[in-house]
């Protein structure tokens, strides 16, 4: 069975974006791989986090993992910051990258524009995500888009360590959905959707009130056409609220082109909401439902244990072949 690893930021309320972009993707790939899951809690930590508002957000996000279906008992969920190895291979990672490759990293771009001060993990949080995957001969990342130039990161520094000290590493594949691969902005529909957007009626989150999901969907921009048809380029807002109706109706783009053809967008959107929220209503049932037992922590226990057998694992061989510390077994 093939190996797939990803993983998500404890850093603010889980979006639409995350879910059809990660979540929704990990979900049907558990069957057939043996997968990874992990609350990337280390990660979160580039930037200013308030500490009982992460601790909240970690378990929050756990909770999640498991409400959008996935099953603990074929994926191994667990949280970074409880796998030591994961922050050692990132140091690791971090001596053998180039700061100008890091520079050029289009997130650290973006998210260190305009400020003041920038911590210096926020430059080298890459070859931390490197690391993450690397641990696990991982074959398969799913991810959305924003994540393709680390993923292309993580190949080259793979390829990199296996020529520099020993071919230890698997090079592993980038997975990007072909439809909702950079779900954006309801606001301004040529910005990703994001977990940090001040905007609140932005991003959808996917433990929003139902009631304000339809609102936020009823007041997303579009344009002043009134045409429900697929225009990337010239109807950035339509063309995103038809790639989030084709997911979750399973409809595809051209069927719903047609079911609205000659209609205005207030039939559009009103249909859009609900099947959204057919869809996460039953999820955030059960979220709440596991936010209040005891399994949750049995499960990220059961977890860690796991994954720190296997991370453990490679990262002695990592050790081995920098001639770190003595020579073992
Ligand atoms: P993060 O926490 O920003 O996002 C988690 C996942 O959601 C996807 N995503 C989106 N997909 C579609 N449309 C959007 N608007 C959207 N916004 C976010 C992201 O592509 C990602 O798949 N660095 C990573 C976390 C990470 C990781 C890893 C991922 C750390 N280690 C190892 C994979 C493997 C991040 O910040 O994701």
């Amino acid at each position: 069975m093939k190996t797939i690893f990803s993983g998500i930021q404890p850093s603010g309320q889980i979006t639409l974006g995350n879910y059809i972009g990660a979540l929704k993707q990990f979900v049907e790939l558990q069957n057939e791989y043996n997968c990874y899951f992990c609350i990337v809690d280390q990660h979160a930590i580039t930037v200013p986090q308030e500490r009982l508002e992460l601790r909240k957000n970690i378990r929050s996000l756990a909770a999640l993992y498991l409400a959008v279906g996935i099953n603990p008992d074929k994926a191994t969920l667990f949280i970074q910051s409880e796998v030591p190895a994961h922050a050692q291979a990132g140091w690791m990672m971090q001596c053998i990258s180039y700061i100008g490759e890091l520079e050029r990293m289009t997130q650290f771009k973006d998210k260190s524009a305009g400020k003041d001060a920038v911590s210096a993990a926020l430059l080298t949080y890459p070859p931390l995500m490197v690391a993450d995957i690397l641990l696990y001969n991982t074959d398969l990342v799913p991810v959305g888009e924003d994540q393709k130039q680390h993923l292309e990161l993580t190949r080259d520094l793979a390829e990199r360590f296996n020529k520099k000290y020993n071919d230890i590493f698997t090079i592993p594949e980038v997975s990007i959905p072909k439809v909702g691969a950079r779900i954006m902005s309801l606001q301004d529909p040529t910005k990703k959707m994001s977990k940090s957007d001040a905007n609140n009626k932005a991003s959808i989150r996917l433990l929003d009130d139902l009631k304000q999901i339809e609102k936020k969907i009823k007041s997303a921009v579009t344009d002043s056409e009134g045409i429900v048809k697929y225009d990337q380029a010239n109807k950035p807002g339509v063309s995103n609220l038809l790639s989030i109706y084709s997911i979750f109706s399973g409809k595809t783009i051209s069927e719903i082109e047609s079911i609205y053809e000659g209609k205005g967008y207030g039939d559009f959107k009103s249909d859009l909401a609900e099947v959204v929220i057919n869809e996460i209503k039953p999820i955030q049932e059960r979220y709440h439902e596991l936010m209040e037992s005891s399994e949750l922590d049995e499960i990220l226990d059961r977890g860690a244990e796991k994954a720190q057998v296997v991370a453990n694992k490679m990262l002695k061989k990592m050790e081995n072949a920098m001639g770190l510390g003595r020579k073992r077994n």
